[in-house]
């Protein structure tokens, strides 16, 4: 596709700075005031920089210094560096979950660069959330984009037992708290591995949701190659900071715009992305919204029918062993994706300006037991499966390769659990009527019903089953789960039991099926006695009455459509400020 050539007559910023009247005379003189020269506010493209930092966003606790190499970068090629500071949503420490400003995040990043004179945008991004968040609002301003990812932490090691093994944040906090739960480690050696587990400023190194969100915007195009494996501490994240700066201006000039890159090819690249990486369930909400955002049908069923291709070939936790270090000392992404090419559109086209086949072409796996060959996946069970019956008639999902085989088709009796703490005061019961057959049930905890849809659906096993060695049950909720969790979890039930699902019919006792391989999830009641229940159902309570969670329950949309708001889905133009 020939690139059109902007001129500097044709930059949006010039509507703020090149104005002759006294509005261009006034923002003039605020930019000098800040001690840039007057040639340069006339004569360079405005780059803007959202940041994503702030001191309780531990993962992106070094972006204030990348934002000053991707100024540098800015600068090197001729650009205006603007750097703007975004709602940090750091994942572990924001309530009631980082979901729940998901949208928020998005309607920001749109508006801040709808009301600056930006021409281009770097996003400074990685946890969860900002990275979808960042990429849907700058999906919808439509101008040139580039994502620079904030990188995984670094390994730790913990020896245990004799044995010596490389640790990280997300899958090993769950997988030793339960340790300790079951009396197998001590609170001496929790104190310690509190310390030990997050030893460098960077994201969840497991393949967790921040992993597979960086990794599925690579590959939709909008990062440099090879940009979201590289650890946040190694110099190379410095350098390719400064390679976003520096390839921002240049896509200014040649209106490289997500409008001109996202494509449903595009999209189902990131799709083939998710299932070899063995990524988060979260991406099936991520990525349906930024879709949406781009005007391009995207649905469960594409997820399920590519997870049924694409085997998981990326031996890292959860669904493997390994940590992103690895990975990234593996070949990274590019290499990944050098695997399994066949199943990918390479014509798609990306952020340097050619496609993603020739993107690929020095890409190589420097070690196969990290990025398996296709000929010896790390399983073919898939990362992702979309499940139908008369409990998730729209859909939900579950993450067979971090399942327990055996659960994959089970049959068991319902505990059903209203919210989230009587649930968790009930685990601690140690006569709670329940065995390893029973399925643990959590409802009102989706999109409206929470809201917010939180990480819950990873119910924690009940401390008596614990004590006796189980450590997987199936477990069934309209909550979503954190990516770096393990565990037979069908999450996103839609529509969910706030609403009237399904979900919210079901009685503790009721006997409940799973079959993974006929992706199906039933409830054995009839559909006269749920007809009786249903007529019996009040919608709960809902507590807020005022403020943006008043707005979110409104409008958010239900799992299977994304959870973005209803009037942002769409790619319909919104007029440009007008300047007076
Ligand atoms: Fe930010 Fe895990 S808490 S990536």
């Amino acid at each position: 596709m020939p690139a059109p050539l902007k001129t500097l007559a044709d930059l949006r910023s010039r509507r703020w700075f090149a104005d002759a009247g006294m509005r261009g005379f006034a923002h003039r003189q605020r930019m000098q005031q800040q001690g840039w020269r007057r040639e340069d506010v006339m004569n360079k493209p405005m780059v803007a920089i959202i940041n994503t930092w702030s001191d309780l966003s531990p993962c992106h606790a070094h972006l204030r210094e990348r934002a000053e190499s991707v100024k540098k970068g800015i600068l090197m090629a001729g650009g205006y560096p603007l750097e703007l500071p975004a709602m940090s949503l750091g994942e572990v420490m924001v309530k009631p979950t980082t979901m729940l400003y998901r949208n928020f995040l998005a309607m920001e990043v749109e508006e801040l660069l709808r009301s600056l004179p930006c021409d281009g945008v770097v996003l400074l991004a990685g946890c969860d959330k900002t990275t979808p968040g960042t990429v849907m609002g700058a999906i919808s301003m439509d101008i040139p984009t580039l994502f620079c990812p904030a990188g995984p932490m670094l390994n730790d090691r913990h020896v245990q037992g004799g044995v010596t093994r490389s640790i990280g944040a997300g899958t090993h906090t769950r997988m030793f708290w339960d340790e300790h739960q079951a009396g197998k480690l001590t609170a001496t050696e929790l104190i310690a591995l509190e310390a030990r587990m997050t030893r460098a400023p960077g994201t969840c190194n497991t393949m967790g949701t921040a992993s597979t969100m960086t990794a599925m915007v690579e590959a939709l195009g909008l990062c440099l190659p090879g940009a979201s494996s590289i650890p946040a501490m190694d110099s190379a994240h410095t350098r390719m900071a400064t390679d976003c700066g520096e390839r921002i201006v240049g896509m200014v000039w040649e209106d490289l715009k997500p409008s001109r890159l996202l494509t449903r090819g595009s999209f189902l690249n990131a799709l083939a992305v998710q299932m070899a990486l063995g990524g988060s369930t979260n991406a099936a909400v991520h990525i349906i919204a930024m879709a949406g955002r781009a005007g391009i049908a995207l649905t469960l069923a594409d997820l399920d029918a590519m997870g049924r291709r694409v085997p998981v070939l990326a031996n890292l936790f959860p669904s493997g062993d390994r940590l992103m270090e690895d990975f990234y000392y593996a070949g990274g992404l590019p290499a990944l994706m050098k695997t399994i090419e066949a199943e990918l559109d390479g014509y798609a086209l990306t952020v340097t300006g050619q496609t993603v086949h020739s993107n690929l072409q020095t890409a190589t796996v420097h070690d196969e037991a990290v990025i398996r060959p296709l000929a010896n996946p790390v399983s073919s069970a898939g990362a992702l499966a979309v499940l139908y019956g008369n409990l998730a008639p729209q859909g939900a999902v579950i993450k067979p390769s971090a399942a327990n085989p055996q659960l994959l088709a089970h049959k068991g009796k319902a505990l059903v659990f209203d919210n989230q703490p009587d649930m968790l005061l009930a685990m601690q019961d140690p006569l709670l009527d329940c065995d390893a057959n029973t399925v643990l049930v959590l409802r009102n905890a989706g999109p409206v019903g929470a809201p917010g849809m939180p990480e819950w659906g990873n119910l924690p096993i009940p401390k008596k089953l614990l004590q006796a060695g189980v450590r997987d049950m199936l477990r069934l909720s309209d909550a979503r789960m954190s990516g770096t969790h393990y565990g037979t979890c069908v999450l996103h039930i839609a529509p969910e039991s706030a609403v009237g699902g399904p979900l919210a019919l079901v009685q503790t006792g009721d006997e409940i099926e799973l079959n993974v391989a006929q992706r199906s999830l039933h409830l054995h009641v009839s559909e006269a006695e749920l007809a009786r229940r249903k007529a019996r159902w009040t919608a709960p309570a809902q507590p807020y009455q005022r403020g943006f969670t008043k707005l979110y329950q409104q409008h958010v949309t239900q799992a299977h459509e994304g959870c973005d708001f209803d009037f942002l889905e769409g790619n319909a133009p919104s007029p440009e400020p007008a300047i007076f």
